[in-house]
């Protein structure tokens, strides 16, 4: 992946990306590290940028075919599409998860991974996007997010509503930024 695809995105959409470089190796792993590949579900992730979690998802054993990405980036669906052939890529919005995920038959996710910066929206737009997401995920499965702020960017209202535990996964320090990981786990 050049660096310019991803600065010349950055400098149209700083807040659609929320941050200056994609996300490092050590975020990614601690991003999947409660993963366990499973035999039937999908898992979603959404706005996977240059697909550094994408990378990290099928090295953790998921199956190309059982992952669905949305992303909003005509730039980074095509590098993404060309990078995972396998994996069902759609370019769309967060916000329309479970329209999208209806669209292609699917009623739920076994887990959610989400890269995308919830603390650089309006509050409107961080609890339509998690609303949707928590609606379609499986009980017993996570949704789990990067925040580059120390603090959890899942509006509680919205986690509770749904049934969720939130639970701190750690920090990835060498990520630039530094950036923070939370997972709301949805009661069975
Ligand atoms: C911080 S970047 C993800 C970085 C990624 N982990 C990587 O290493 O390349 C956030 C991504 O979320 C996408 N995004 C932001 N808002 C979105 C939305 N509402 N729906 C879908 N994708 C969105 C952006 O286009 C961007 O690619």
């Amino acid at each position: 992946m050049s660096y310019g695809l991803w600065f010349r995105n950055y400098l149209k959409h700083p807040l659609q990306l929320g941050a200056l470089f994609p996300s490092g190796a050590a975020l990614s792993k601690l991003m999947v590290q409660h993963i366990q590949p499973r035999n039937s579900g999908h898992v979603l992730e959404l706005g996977a940028g240059t697909g550094s979690f994408t990378k990290a998802l099928v090295r953790k054993g998921i199956a190309p075919e059982k992952l669905i990405i949305i992303e909003q980036s005509p730039e980074f669906v095509a590098l993404l599409k060309s990078n995972f052939p396998a994996c069902t890529i759609v370019e769309g919005d967060a916000r329309n998860v479970v329209e999208i995920l209806n669209s292609l038959g699917i009623e739920e996710c076994d887990e959610i991974v989400s890269g995308i910066p919830l603390n650089a929206m309006n509050a409107g737009l961080r609890k339509a996007i998690c609303s949707e997401a928590f609606t379609i995920l499986k009980p017993g499965g996570s949704f789990v997010q990067v925040s580059y702020l120390p603090r959890c960017s899942i509006p509680s209202d919205t986690m509770a509503y749904h049934n969720t535990n939130k639970i701190f996964c750690g920090i990835a320090v060498t990520n630039l930024p530094p950036a923070f990981v939370w997972r709301a786990r949805k009661n069975d």
